[in-house]
This record gives C-alpha cells, sequence and structure tokens, in this order.
C-alpha cells in the first residue's frame, strides 16, 4: 500500500541512508518500525550517556507537532491554499513529525507523531537497532537501520530550507547544531 505520503517519507529516510551505508539495495527496500523517543532515552537519558532524551526535549523539534496545532501555523496553511488544518495537512506534516503516512504496522505501541521531529526522524526508524548488543556495534546498527547524519550542513536542510513557509534566509545550520547538539561525553575526548 505506497501512497504518495509513504513514498515521500521513504524518500526522506532512504536517502539519508543511501547516504549512511552506500548498500542501495537492501536501505530502500527494507523497512523499519519505528519505536518512538520514550524507547530511545530508556538508555540515552544518563548523564553518563549524555542526556539525549532531555536536550531533545527541551529543543522546538520537541514541539514540532504542536507547531502545527496554533492558530498561525492554520492561517499559514491557509494562505498557502490548503483547505485542511496544519496538523491535518500533509504538505505541513512532512518536515513536523515523523510517521506520517506510514504503515500502522511499522508504528510501535510507544511511538508517538504528536513527538514531533524526534531521534528517528533523524536517526531512522528504531525497531531493528535499538536493542543494545546491535546498539553497541555501530556498523551492525547501521546496517539495521541506524542513520549518523554526519554533515549538518547537507543534513538538516531537508527540511531548514525555503519550502518552510517560515523559512527565514541565511539559517546557519552549524550554529544551529550547538543548539541540539547531544554528544555523548566520553565520545568528545
Ligand atoms: C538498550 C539501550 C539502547 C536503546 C534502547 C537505544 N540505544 Fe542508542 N546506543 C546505546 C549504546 C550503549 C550506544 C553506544 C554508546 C557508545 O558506543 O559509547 C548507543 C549508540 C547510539 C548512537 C551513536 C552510534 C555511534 O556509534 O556513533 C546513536 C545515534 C543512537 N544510539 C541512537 C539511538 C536511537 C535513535 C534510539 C531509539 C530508536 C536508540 N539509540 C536506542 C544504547 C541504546
Ligand atoms: C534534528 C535531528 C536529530 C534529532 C531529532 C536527534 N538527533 Fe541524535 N544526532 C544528530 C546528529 C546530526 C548527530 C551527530 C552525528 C555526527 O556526529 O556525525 C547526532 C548524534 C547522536 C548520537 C551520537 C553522539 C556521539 O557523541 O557520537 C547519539 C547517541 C544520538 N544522536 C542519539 C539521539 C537520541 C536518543 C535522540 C532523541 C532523544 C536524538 N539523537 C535526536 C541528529 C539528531
Ligand atoms: C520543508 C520543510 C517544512 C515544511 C514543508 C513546512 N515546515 Fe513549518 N517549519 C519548518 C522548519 C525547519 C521550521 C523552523 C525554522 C523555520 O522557520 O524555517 C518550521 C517552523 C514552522 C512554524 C513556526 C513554529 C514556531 O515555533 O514558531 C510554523 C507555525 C510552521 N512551521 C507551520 C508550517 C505549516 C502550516 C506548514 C504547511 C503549510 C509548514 N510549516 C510546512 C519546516 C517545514
Ligand atoms: C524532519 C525535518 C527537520 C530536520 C531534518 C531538522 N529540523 Fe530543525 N526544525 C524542524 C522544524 C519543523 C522546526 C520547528 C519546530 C517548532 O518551532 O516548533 C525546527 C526547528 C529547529 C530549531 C529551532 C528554531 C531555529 O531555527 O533556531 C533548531 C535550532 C533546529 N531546528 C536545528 C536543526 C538542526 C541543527 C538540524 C540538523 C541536525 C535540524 N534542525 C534538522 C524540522 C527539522
Amino acid at each position: 500500500m505506497f501512497s504518495k505520503l509513504v513514498l515521500s517519507a521513504l524518500f526522506l529516510f532512504s536517502s539519508l541512508l543511501l547516504a549512511a551505508n552506500g548498500d542501495s539495495t537492501n536501505a530502500a527496500i527494507k523497512q523499519h518500525a519505528f519505536v518512538g523517543a520514550e524507547t530511545c532515552g530508556m538508555c540515552h537519558k544518563s548523564e553518563k550517556q549524555g542526556k539525549q532524551l532531555d536536550i531533545w526535549k527541551a529543543s522546538k523539534h520537541a514541539q514540532a507537532y504542536k507547531a502545527l496545532e496554533s492558530p498561525e501555523a492554520d492561517k499559514i496553511a491557509k494562505e498557502k491554499g490548503f483547505d485542511t488544518p496544519a496538523a491535518k495537512t500533509q504538505a505541513c506534516l512532512k518536515c513536523h513529525v515523523s510517521g506520517e503516512g506510514v504503515d500502522a504496522s511499522l508504528l510501535g505501541p510507544k511511538f508517538k507523531m504528536e513527538d514531533g521531529v524526534q531521534c528517528e526522524t533523524c536517526h531512522g526508524a528504531g525497531a531493528d537497532y535499538k536493542t543494545l548488543k546491535v546498539m553497541k556495534d555501530k556498523k551492525l546498527a547501521e546496517e539495521n537501520g541506524l542513520v549518523i547524519p554526519g554533515d549538518v550542513k547537507t543534513f538538516c536542510v531537508k527540511c531548514h530550507n525555503s519550502e518552510s513557509p517560515t523559512y527565514k534566509e541565511g539559517w546557519d545550520a552549524a550554529a544551529s547544531w550547538e543548539k541540539i547538539k547531544h554528544t555523548i561525553p566520553a565520545a568528545t575526548n
């Protein structure tokens, strides 16, 4: 059941996956299920790991769905010619959430679209890489769907670009990354 929505979601991720592991055939075909930010947060919330869950929760990304529920967002959608509220408009959801248009069988019980731009939006759907055994082996994790975004200048502009109705020319990916970076402490030295 490949709707347009599924295809656009896949497009975003498969292009990231291709960039990440270069294995075009497997990456494009294998579909992984989403588990939701709280599931990632079970292991990625301690001081030692680098508090990724807290950093994400404090970021605008965690509010990206809520942003579409504002009267301001509905106004933008209307001006763009859509007759649905922003939070029900695929052309808005595609950059503001994960999982939109994805087959329900690929959305785990803890996954919430309302979490907006979440871990798996950038790191790929995690059902097949989230176990400790796989996570500890970067190569194996990547083979099971983990995306390491790499250069923020090319990665972030998949959404931070002039197709965003509120985009401001000159958005600085590197400076913006400083606001949301969530490095594992041990890895920095
Ligand atoms: C069972 C615990 C656990 C869960 C659940 C988990 N991770 Fe991890 N993750 C780890 C561990 C342990 C590492 C390795 C840390 C290290 O090498 O120091 C890791 C590493 C990573 C890395 C860095 C990989 C690298 O080597 O550069 C990313 C990115 C990541 N996890 C994202 C996620 C995301 C997204 C989720 C949810 C879909 C998730 N993790 C769920 C334990 C977990
Ligand atoms: C907006 C995109 C985005 C979101 C959302 C996001 N990350 Fe990341 N993450 C990145 C980027 C970019 C990197 C850096 C990759 C690199 O160093 O090449 C990264 C790196 C990581 C690393 C490795 C850090 C290190 O020191 O090597 C872990 C672990 C991680 N993310 C986990 C998570 C978890 C867990 C969540 C959700 C709570 C999350 N990320 C949400 C983009 C994101
Ligand atoms: C190409 C990706 C993309 C699309 C499509 C998109 N947005 Fe956004 N949106 C963003 C990004 C990135 C931001 C934050 C930076 C900016 O303004 O560009 C944002 C910010 C916003 C904000 C501001 C939120 C705040 O905290 O002030 C609103 C409101 C918004 N978008 C509404 C919409 C509506 C309504 C649509 C559909 C008509 C839409 N967006 C389509 C990427 C997108
Ligand atoms: C899937 C689409 C998507 C991707 C990929 C993405 N963002 Fe965002 N980003 C958004 C949306 C949507 C908002 C607006 C959320 C809101 O205001 O509620 C936003 C807002 C932000 C904000 C707060 C507003 C601002 O411009 O200061 C920062 C900082 C940010 N993003 C940084 C990044 C960085 C750095 C990356 C790459 C590592 C990235 N984003 C990748 C969709 C995305």
